[in-house]
C-alpha cells in the first residue's frame, strides 16, 4: 500500500511511464521540463476523455457547436484580449540560487509548512492576506510579507530576494521569411480567443440564436515558471473550452447553470462527488465579473481542474474595438442589437487525465484461501474512459483456442477497443490488464469449444462468470 499521498503521486507517475501512458518529452536527451508525450494507452485515454467532453457539449446540447481554430492568430488578438498587458504572474527571484518563484506558490508552500506544524490558523491568515494583496496588485506588500515571514528559497535556504516583478507567460515566435520583415506572433495561451474572433462566422453559418455556445479542444502554450507536479502544470497542454453567448443581464443565471452542469459532467463519468468542491475566485482575471474553480482532491492536495468564468462582454467588445468590425447580434425577441455576454467553461484535458489516473490508481492486498498474501496494482478507470475495453485471452496458444479468440476479436473490435494477448500465464495477463485499467477480460478455454461460452473477469471485483459468446459485444457495450 502507498504510505502517504506524496508517495502515491510518485507511484502514479512511475506507473504512467511503465505502462505506456505518459513519457517525459525528448527523454533520450534528458527531457524537456514541463513537456510530456502520451504513449499508446495514454493517447487512448486522452482521446476518450476528449470525446466524452466533446459529446457532452455538442451532441447533448442543441445550441452548442464545435470548431477547430489555428494555434497562430493575428498578434493584435492578444493585445485585444489583454494577454499582452495582463497575462503575467508576479514573480520573485532568489539572489543566491537564481531560482525564480511564482509569489503565490512560494507563499502557499510556506503556508503548507505551517499546516504541517499544526499552525492552521496562521496558515489561513497568511493565504488570506496574500490573496488580498494579489487582488490589489500590491507587489511591495507581497515582498514585505515574504520578508516578514522569513520565507526561504528551497535551494539556497536563504531569504535574499529581489523585488516582486511581473513576467509574461506567452511564448512568441516569428513568421516571415526575411528576418527584417518577420512579425512576432504568439502561440495561443488559451483556445478561447479563436472562438471569440469567429463569433459572427459561426453564428451566421450555423444559424445560431442566443443563447448558444461554441466549443473547441486544442493545444495551448504557457511559459509556466513553476513547472512541476508532472502533467498538472505543463508548458504545452490541451484545453477543452466552451464560450456560451447570452443576452446581457442574464449572466448570473447562466453562470449558476454552467457551474452546476459542469459539476454534473464530472460526477456522471463516475468520479465521486465528495472528491470535488467549488472555489470562488477572490482575485478576478481582467475579463471576469465572477469566476469559480472546480477543484479535485488530488494526492497533492485540492487543486483546480476546471474554471467557469463570467467573462462579461469584455472579449467581443475589445475585438470590436481593435478590429473595427462589429461583433454584435440582432435579437429578434427583443428587437435589439447588442454585444453578447459570455459564460466560459474551461478545463485542461491533461489535468482531467491526471485526475482520472489519481482516482483510478489503487494498490490492493488480500489473503488468498491458503493464507498467503496476494496483491495487485489496478487502475479503476471508469469503463467509458478506459483505453482498452475488452481483453481477449485464449487460455492456451494451441488446440484451436486462438482461432476462436481471433473470431471474437474480429466481431468486437468494430464496437470498442479490444486487445488480444496469448503470451504468459492467465494470472499474469489479468494483472497486466488490471494495471492498464481494462474493465473486462474474457478467457477462451476448452469448455468454449463445447458450449460457446467464455469466462468473463471483472477488473474491479475480480469476480468471474461464464457468459455466451453470442451477444458478447452487446453485453460489454451495455456495461460501458
Ligand atoms: N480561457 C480561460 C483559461 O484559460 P485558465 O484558468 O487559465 O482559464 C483553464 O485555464 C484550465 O486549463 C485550468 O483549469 C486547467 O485545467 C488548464 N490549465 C491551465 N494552465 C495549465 C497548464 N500550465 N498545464 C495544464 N493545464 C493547464
Amino acid at each position: 500500500m502507498v504510505a502517504n499521498d506524496s508517495n502515491k503521486f510518485q507511484a502514479i507517475i512511475s506507473h504512467a511511464k511503465e505502462y505506456g501512458f505518459v513519457f517525459q518529452s525528448s527523454e533520450i536527451y534528458d527531457g524537456l521540463s514541463a513537456v510530456y508525450d502520451y504513449g499508446p494507452w495514454g493517447s487512448e485515454l486522452k482521446k476518450n476523455i476528449r470525446e466524452a467532453w466533446w459529446n457532452a457539449m455538442t451532441r447533448m446540447h442543441d445550441n452548442i457547436v464545435g470548431i477547430d481554430t489555428a494555434i497562430f492568430m493575428h498578434p493584435t488578438t492578444w493585445k485585444a484580449s489583454g494577454h499582452v498587458d495582463n497575462f503575467s504572474d508576479p514573480m520573485i527571484d532568489n539572489k543566491d540560487s537564481k531560482k525564480r518563484y511564482r509569489v503565490d506558490h512560494l507563499i502557499e508552500a510556506s503556508a503548507d509548512v505551517l499546516v504541517k506544524e499544526g499552525k492552521e490558523t496562521e496558515a489561513e491568515q497568511l493565504v488570506q492576506k496574500m490573496e488580498s494583496l494579489l487582488a490589489e496588485n500590491d507587489f511591495a506588500g507581497l515582498k514585505q510579507m515574504i520578508d516578514e515571514h522569513k520565507i526561504k528559497c528551497s535551494v539556497s535556504n536563504t531569504c535574499n530576494w529581489t523585488e516582486v516583478r511581473q513576467f509574461n507567460l506567452m511564448f512568441s515566435t516569428q513568421v516571415g521569411s526575411v528576418a527584417e520583415d518577420a512579425t512576432e506572433i504568439y502561440l495561443r495561451p488559451e483556445t478561447a480567443q479563436g472562438i471569440f474572433v469567429n463569433f459572427l462566422n459561426v453564428q451566421k453559418t450555423a444559424r445560431m440564436k442566443i443563447p448558444f455556445g461554441i466549443a473547441q479542444v486544442g493545444k495551448a502554450f504557457r511559459n509556466e515558471i513553476v513547472a512541476r507536479q508532472f502533467i498538472f502544470r505543463m508548458r504545452e497542454f490541451e484545453q477543452m473550452e466552451m464560450q456560451f453567448f447570452i443576452r446581457p443581464g442574464t449572466q448570473k443565471e447562466w453562470y449558476a447553470y454552467w457551474k452546476e452542469e459542469r459539476m454534473k459532467w464530472h460526477t456522471s463519468l463516475g468520479f465521486p462527488a465528495e472528491n470535488y468542491r467549488y472555489h470562488d475566485h477572490v482575485k478576478l482575471a481582467h475579463y471576469a465579473d465572477a469566476a469559480v474553480d472546480i477543484e479535485f482532491a488530488f494526492p497533492i492536495g485540492w487543486k483546480e481542474v476546471e474554471g467557469i468564468h463570467s467573462r462579461t462582454d469584455f472579449d467581443l467588445k475589445s475585438h470590436q474595438q481593435y478590429s473595427g468590425k462589429k461583433l454584435q447580434y440582432f435579437d429578434p425577441e427583443i428587437n435589439q442589437n447588442y454585444v453578447p455576454f459570455v459564460i466560459e467553461t474551461s478545463i485542461g484535458l491533461d489535468r482531467m487525465f491526471l485526475l482520472t489516473l489519481c482516482h483510478a490508481y489503487q494498490e490492493e492486498k488480500w489473503n488468498k484461501e491458503d493464507g498467503s498474501e496476494d496483491s495487485r496494482v489496478v487502475l479503476k478507470i471508469p469503463a467509458k474512459l478506459a483505453p482498452i475495453k475488452l481483453a481477449i485471452l485464449p487460455l492456451l496458444k494451441k488446440e484451436g483456442l486462438p482461432e476462436i479468440a481471433k473470431e471474437i476479436m474480429a466481431t468486437c473490435r468494430n464496437e470498442f477497443y479490444c486487445f488480444y494477448e496469448e503470451k504468459d500465464t492467465i494470472g499474469k495477463r489479468y494483472r497486466r490488464m488490471d494495471a492498464l485499467g481494462t474493465p473486462f477480460c474474457i478467457t477462451i478455454d476448452h469448455q468454449t469449444k463445447e458450449d460457446q461460452t467464455v469466462t468473463i473477469r471483472y477488473r474491479d471485483t475480480m469476480k468471474q462468470e461464464r457468459i455466451p459468446i453470442d451477444g458478447l459485444a452487446q453485453f460489454i457495450k451495455g456495461k460501458i
